[in-house]
Order: structure tokens, then C-alpha cells, then sequence
């Protein structure tokens, strides 16, 4: 698997760092409310896990699954297949994406929460591709930024294979022909 890879974007120790980071600033802000952290399946998974190990709060963990891409491209027609089990009404939610591209998943599943009567909805994401945004979206909480390239690993997949590589990297051409 790893021989499919191209250049590592964001090393293993890099994300280690941007999730303590958004760790801390996620426990300072949520202090004293009712978080719900919802992670976005699958692409959250690893995320996720490490993300809510760095918050030092009371939380609540659910999960949404969604779907909108095909191979490298967003269809922009964002689907719910798997709901939460819990209300998210007069709550804290804090959607956590692996990556922003065009905006319509985080766009569509923000006006969700909002109409079920979450109190506020906030997402952090540990990826932000802003040249890919179609729809004007600010998350709240980027790890960091990357260029108009498409990645996976470390939760994002390429016809859902390499989500479980350890860190975020770029595919050889020759990867998306087989
Ligand atoms: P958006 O709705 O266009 O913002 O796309 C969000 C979703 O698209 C993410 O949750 C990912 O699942 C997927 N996605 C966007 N860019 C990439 C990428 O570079 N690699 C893998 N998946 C991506
Ligand atoms: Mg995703």
C-alpha cells in the first residue's frame, strides 16, 4: 500500500500536534456546556478517536454517515446513510469532518443539526482545501490547510481503500488506474 504513495503531505508527528492543539482550544472553548461530538463516518474514524482522547470535557460521541463522493469528485448531492441515535436538541454539537473541500457536506448536515434544535453547531475539520469550496463555508476549527491536490489516508479514501495509512500523503498516477 504504502508503494502507492506519491509524497507525504502531513507526517504521523505533524498530526499528533494539530490534535493536541485542536484538543486544548475545543476543552477551553466547550467548558461548561453540553458537547455532542458527531463524527462524519467513515473518513472521521481515526480523527475522531484521536481528537476526543485530547478533549478533557464530559462529552457525548455519535455518528452520522453521509455520502457525496465518487472516486476523486464530489457529486455535491449529500446523503444520509446512517442517522444518529441520540437528540441533538438544546446541544453543543461539533461536527468533526476529515476534510473541507466544496462545503456541501458540512453545509447540508450544519442546516440539519440546526432545524433538530441543536443549540450551536460548530465543525472541526483536519483538513481544509479552500481553492475546492463551492458553497461560502468557514469551519471553526482547521487543523491545517492544504493545496487543491487530492489525499488520502489517516481516515480519507480513494474508492475507499487507504484510509488506514498513518499518515496524509498523495497517490502515484499510476495508484488511480488500478
Ligand atoms: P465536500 O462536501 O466537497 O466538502 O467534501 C467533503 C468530503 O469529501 C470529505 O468528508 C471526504 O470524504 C471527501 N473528500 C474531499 N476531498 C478529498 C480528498 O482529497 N481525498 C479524499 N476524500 C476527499
Ligand atoms: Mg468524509
Amino acid at each position: 500500500m504504502k508503494n502507492d504513495i506519491l509524497k507525504v503531505l502531513i507526517s504521523e508527528d505533524e498530526i499528533k500536534e494539530i490534535i493536541k492543539r485542536l484538543g486544548k482550544q475545543i476543552t477551553k472553548d466547550y467548558m461548561g456546556k453540553d458537547l455532542v461530538v458527531i463524527g462524519l463516518l467513515k473518513g472521521c474514524n481515526p480523527f475522531m478517536a484521536d481528537l476526543i482522547r485530547q478533549i478533557d470535557l464530559k462529552l457525548d460521541v455519535d455518528y452520522l454517515a453521509v455520502s457525496s463522493y465518487a472516486g476523486t469528485s464530489s457529486t455535491g448531492d449529500v446523503k444520509i446513510r446512517l442517522d444518529l441515535n441520540q437528540s441533538v436538541l438544546g446541544r453543543d454539537v461539533l461536527i468533526a469532518e476529515d476534510i473541507v473541500d466544496t462545503g456541501a457536506t458540512i453545509t447540508t448536515i450544519k442546516k440539519l443539526l440546526l432545524h433538530r434544535g441543536a443549540k450551536s453547531v460548530k465543525i472541526v475539520t483536519l483538513l481544509d482545501k479552500p481553492a475546492g469550496r463551492l458553497m461560502e463555508c468557514y469551519p471553526e476549527y482547521i487543523g491545517t490547510e492544504i493545496p487543491n491536490e487530492f489525499v488520502v489516508g489517516y481516515g480519507l479514501d480513494f474508492n475507499e481503500k487507504y484510509r488506514n495509512l498513518p499518515y496524509v500523503g498523495v497517490l502515484k498516477p499510476a495508484a488511480y488506474e488500478k
